[in-house]
């Protein structure tokens, strides 16, 4: 079958290059992808937020079934869109998107079921944003209520910054909601854990801890992720069960009975506080670079998961997985978060010979007359497989010696918490 795929990023390369080894696939569209899905996929160039072009490209390429990457095309309702035009397409609709879409929408749903999370209050004014700071200590987390690309939580130290920062969402800092969510600051380590979801089942689809602060020993301003490793050891069964039992189930449960069902990955954003687990975030996609991180661990054919999560048949779908650990470096442009160039050549790409258990997947890269060019603030992920995180994390070293760009940075901390700890306690 013909597979198109919606993204352009390190997660939709690794997608691209799970689906290109599926029986089931004969050919994959990348709606627009990068220099990297465009070895394994053809690339066509399009506004993945303008539905109805979207749709006339997939029919014109025949295309018959549809993975959608990042959020914003999912919150805005694309699979509904492709279900009523009868395109099958694997994703969550534009309600149950809403796990994501408004963080006021989640911390109403977990109120009502018992879910633990962090203490929070939905503000439209600032008489609401005071009472909360005479009520609670510092710090306290101001988070947009709308989608706001990664730029929507604030983790604030003064009740000056998060009066300031909350009168910027009242006025429309971010399109997508001038609501805000006031929360009490959870201490204690972050992990993720990942489902994917039918109607009548979800099925475990691995765990992974991102670093999200761009500075070594997570310090520094926030980013989309410098690198991840799979599994998360701090998941370990006990705590797994408490997942499903306390967040998971009685988040299903509560989107059926308004009888809007989940379906798709299920990405659950985790703080773990004395071996319990609060919800921090529901992602409605998988991560990035999570995704790269746990696809590589993957033995199932994912195109016959995502035919069956669509027929609401994954109770039949038996997922395996690698015994092997895995772990990605996320190569950033030199300034980012903040202001970097692009377009820059990255030259030694094509000297570099990977071996078993190694891949590059990238991310912001553009091919432009036989040259490979940077085009965003993640450029490339290197991610490696084996048996030990040390041992893999120098593998991963040694393909960015070898890359040499000097345009480029990584941390070198990936996997901090992981390594010469806990390294036999694995999943
Ligand atoms: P979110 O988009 O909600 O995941 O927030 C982004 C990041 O902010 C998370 O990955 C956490 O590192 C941090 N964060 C969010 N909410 C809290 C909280 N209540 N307590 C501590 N850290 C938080
Ligand atoms: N790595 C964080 C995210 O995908 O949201």
């Amino acid at each position: 079958m013909n597979i198109g795929l919606i993204g352009s990023g390190g997660r939709e390369h690794a997608l691209c290059q799970k689906i290109s080894e599926s029986k089931l696939c004969s050919k994959i569209y990348c709606f627009p992808g990068n220099a990297g899905t465009s070895n394994i996929a053809k690339n066509i160039d399009v506004n993945i937020l303008n539905f109805k072009r979207l749709l006339s490209l997939l029919k014109l390429h025949k295309v018959d079934l549809v993975v959608v990457g990042p959020e914003e095309p999912l919150v805005k309702g694309l699979v509904d869109f492709l279900d009523k035009n009868n395109v099958k397409a694997f994703g969550p609709s534009k309600f149950a998107s809403k796990l994501e879409g408004s963080k006021a929408f989640v911390k109403q749903l977990c109120k009502l079921n018992n879910i633990p999370t962090a203490k929070f209050k939905i503000c439209r004014k600032k008489s609401q944003v005071n009472k909360f700071l005479d009520n609670n200590k510092l710090p306290v987390v101001v988070k947009a209520d709308g989608l706001a690309a990664g730029k929507g939580v604030i983790i604030c130290k003064t009740k000056k910054q998060v009066l300031k920062i909350s009168e910027e969402i009242f006025k429309g800092k971010f399109k997508s909601s001038n609501k805000l969510v006031l929360e009490e600051f959870l201490d204690g380590e972050e992990a993720s854990y990942f489902l994917v979801v039918d109607e009548n089942k979800f099925k475990f689809f691995g765990t992974a801890q991102d670093h999200k602060r761009v500075g070594e020993y997570d310090r520094g301003p926030n980013t989309g992720g410098m690198g991840a490793y799979s599994p998360a050891p701090i998941i370990n069964k006990e705590i797994e069960k408490k997942i499903i039992n306390k967040i998971v189930k009685p988040t299903l449960l509560a989107l059926k009975r308004k009888n809007e069902p989940y379906k798709g990955f299920l990405y659950v954003g985790l703080m773990i506080k004395k071996k319990e687990p609060y919800l921090i975030e529901y992602n409605i996609r998988m991560g990035d670079p999570e995704c790269q991180v746990i696809l590589p661990r993957l033995k199932t054919d994912i195109v016959k998961i995502f035919i069956n999560t669509i027929k609401n048949n994954l109770k039949k779908t038996k997922i395996i997985w690698k015994k092997k650990r895995s772990m990605t470096i996320v190569l950033c442009s030199k300034g980012y978060p903040g202001i970097y160039k692009k377009n820059k050549e990255i030259k030694n790409l094509k000297k570099i010979n990977l071996k078993k258990d190694e891949f590059i997947y990238h991310a912001g890269t553009k091919s432009s007359e036989n040259k490979i060019l940077s085009s965003g603030g993640r450029v490339l992920n290197i991610t490696a497989l084996g048996h030990n995180f040390k041992k893999i994390r120098t593998k991963i070293f040694k393909i960015l010696k070898n890359l040499d760009w000097k345009n480029g940075f990584f941390r070198k901390d990936i996997g901090w918490r992981v390594i010469n700890i806990n390294e036999n306690n694995r999943r």
